[in-house]
């Protein structure tokens, strides 16, 4: 006869489990700093998320406030060349609101293989980065928009990217207003083969 399995039905668990799926994107944020050691420690976290071959393929970049006035003066150069200064300024404020900022970088590699692998570890590093942070009461939000792609930002953080590009930004810091999500039930996404 088989052994039996130990209770998964625990405390610690159940808990757990409420961070994974608690956790939120967040847009508005306190104007509250988070302690650098939290940041620090989530970026430790971070980097336990599996990566194949253990190639460790990131970097963290912590963004001071110098990088961040020049970045969000580039949103705001670039955004009223497209579509006008009034929604320049817009942007440009909303984003001085953001509390903390990191940039997540992915190391390139001629392997396409190795690289979206790569790519698949970075993301996973960045989840355990934010969902740290959510235990600790920090939210976040990962923006891939077109910054992400810009050279002038890639000046800005110092990355070349012939050697790497960049996963997300990500805003941290504690939440103004946590906003509400649904999925899709398990059931329906799960398919069980013989
Ligand atoms: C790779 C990636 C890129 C994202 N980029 C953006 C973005 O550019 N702008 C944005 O508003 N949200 C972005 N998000 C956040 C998603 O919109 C968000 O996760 C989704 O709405 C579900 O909300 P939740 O995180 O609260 O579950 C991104 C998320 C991921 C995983």
């Amino acid at each position: 006869m088989a052994n039996k399995a130990p209770s998964f039905e625990t405390e610690a668990l159940r808990e757990f489990g409420e961070v994974l799926k608690g956790r939120r994107t967040i847009n508005l944020y306190l104007q509250t700093s988070v302690p650098e050691q939290l940041v620090r420690d989530a970026i430790e976290a971070a980097t336990w998320a599996p990566n194949h071959h253990v190639t460790e393929p990131w970097r963290f970049l912590m963004m001071g406030p110098q990088t961040i006035a020049r970045t969000i003066e580039r949103v705001r150069v670039t955004l009223a060349e497209q579509k006008g200064q009034e929604l320049a300024d817009f942007k440009a404020r909303s984003w001085a609101e953001k509390p903390g900022w990191l940039t997540v970088t992915c190391r390139r590699s001629e392997d396409t293989l190795k690289e979206r692998e790569d790519y698949a570890a970075c993301s996973v590093a960045v989840q355990n980065f934010m969902l740290y942070l959510w235990k600790a009461g920090v939210g976040s939000k990962w923006t891939s928009g077109g910054i992400t792609r810009d050279p002038e930002f890639f000046d800005i953080l110092g990355v070349n990217p012939e050697e790497e590009f960049v996963v997300g930004m990500i805003w941290y810091g504690y939440p103004k207003v946590t906003p509400t999500q649904s999925r899709t039930a398990a059931d329906d996404v799960t398919v069980r083969l013989p």
